[in-house]
């Protein structure tokens, strides 16, 4: 019989893999949790309408990338995409701007995007997305990327560059799209079908297109950066001047617009060239405004999300998977005496230590290799001679060294050996 697979783009992430993201998402809390971040946790599936009116109905994520479907009461539901729209919904829903002072947020999680799968790209991916909301100035959008700089040098990426922009205000916006469908216009019908729809309806979502002739026709078009007003311009020089005084490093490249409708003025994202087109690790921007689009009260808001997938492809060209090893294992030969170390191991581990035995009675051979496989730094070897002295062997498999220690609080002897009480 044909064995069931996954579905396409989305992967398992075994054991052996596992640490990375153990890792990777220990430290993250760690520094957003330094910056004032709490976690939030919300459902996988949202109404469709959520993602349609904050990401916007002509991105590519709506148009063709969202899993959609109709339940069984035949409302229209859609996998997440991302996180923001649903964290925003969150923050009307349950009127968490009423608490005083700034909220921030962070949640970690599976994201949904119906795309061609690739190295770097699937359609079940994790983001670690963080989210400020009720702070207008640019000090924390300076804040923000420091925080994404300092997390991606804990966790121990090098190699990758912060690319900053200004998209203006929704002022700025609007007369710009002016601008740039006159530019469109003027470059021809040459765009491909979805750019030509989009020159009328969405032009900055030309940008995102990635067919070549597109990409080639679009190259003179005007920067948005060169069209925001002086506000506008007055903070995303604040937000460059904070970077500086904090020592992040960045590059301003006023062709990023990002891929989703909600973003003014400050947009980033931290691009590497090691991961081939895939190069995005990260993104995020300002999205002042869209709390009020979705029914809740005209607050500021600005955030970011890290692809974790492609975040831990990077590490891997560096370094092994974090390995985790039981420091003891435990191996008897005899009914009597495997019968003793089963015990001694339950109590080793509600003492706080893992270790691990041999539950299938094999030869005394076969679980020392087994523990030597398992990387354990301490073996107990209790046999029947063992059982009867009231004694079990406890070898340092390090230092080669072996030692007898008395059965009586055998446990004891050896958390201490093992330097190890966390109970
Ligand atoms: P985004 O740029 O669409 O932004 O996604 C953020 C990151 O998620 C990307 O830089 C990339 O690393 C990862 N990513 C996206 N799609 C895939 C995929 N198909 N496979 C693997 N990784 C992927 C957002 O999602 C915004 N919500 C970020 C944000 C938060 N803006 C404000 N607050």
């Amino acid at each position: 019989m044909e064995a069931v697979q996954a579905v396409r783009g989305m992967n398992d992430i075994l054991p052996d893999q596992v640490g990375w993201w153990q890792e990777v998402e220990r430290v993250a809390r760690d520094v957003l949790e330094r910056f004032g971040y709490r976690e939030i946790r919300t459902p996988v599936p949202e109404k469709l309408d959520l993602f349609a009116r904050s990401i916007g109905e002509s991105t590519d994520i709506v148009e063709k990338e969202m899993y959609a479907f109709q339940d069984r009461n035949e409302d229209w539901i859609a996998l997440r995409p991302e996180a923001t729209a649903s964290v925003v919904r969150a923050y009307i829903q349950h009127k968490l701007h009423a608490d005083p002072g700034t909220q921030k947020f962070y949640q970690i999680g599976p994201m949904f995007r119906h795309e061609r799968p690739q190295k770097g790209r699937y359609r079940q991916f994790h983001q670690i997305d963080a989210e400020v909301f009720g702070i207008d100035g640019p000090m924390i959008d300076a804040e923000i990327m420091h925080m994404l700089h300092l997390f991606l040098d804990r966790v121990g990426v090098t190699g990758v560059m912060l690319n900053i922009n200004s998209l203006g205000c929704r002022n700025c916006r609007k007369a710009y799209r002016e601008v740039l469908r006159d530019y469109l216009v003027s470059a021809g019908n040459d765009f491909c079908p979805d750019c030509l729809r989009r020159r009328d309806t969405n032009p900055l979502r030309v940008f995102d297109c990635k067919v070549e002739r597109c990409q080639a026709l679009i190259e003179g078009a005007p920067a948005l950066i060169d069209y925001i007003d002086a506000e506008c311009r007055a903070h995303f020089d604040a937000v460059r001047n904070y970077l500086e005084k904090l020592g992040t490093p960045y590059a301003v490249n006023p062709r990023m617009v990002r891929g989703l409708d909600y973003y003014v003025r400050t947009t980033f994202e931290v691009i590497t060239d090691r991961l081939g087109s895939q190069n995005a690790i990260g993104g995020g921007g300002r999205y002042d405004g869209l709390v009020r689009d979705l029914g809740g009260p005209d607050v500021a808001a600005i955030g970011f999300a890290i692809g974790m997938e492609r975040l831990i492809l990077l590490l891997q060209q560096g370094r092994e998977a974090p390995a985790r090893v039981p420091p003891v294992f435990a191996a008897a030969l005899g009914e009597a005496a495997r019968s003793e170390a089963f015990l001694l191991v339950q109590e080793l581990r509600r003492r706080g230590v893992e270790a691990e035995i041999d539950y299938e009675g094999r030869s005394l051979k076969a679980q020392m290799r087994r523990a030597d496989k398992s990387g354990a730094r301490y073996v107990v070897i209790l046999g029947e001679d063992e059982i009867n002295r009231g004694e079990l062997q406890l070898r340092d498999m390090v230092e080669k060294t072996q030692r007898v220690v008395p059965l009586e609080n055998a446990a004891g002897t050896i958390i201490d050996a093992a330097g190890h009480d966390r109970a």
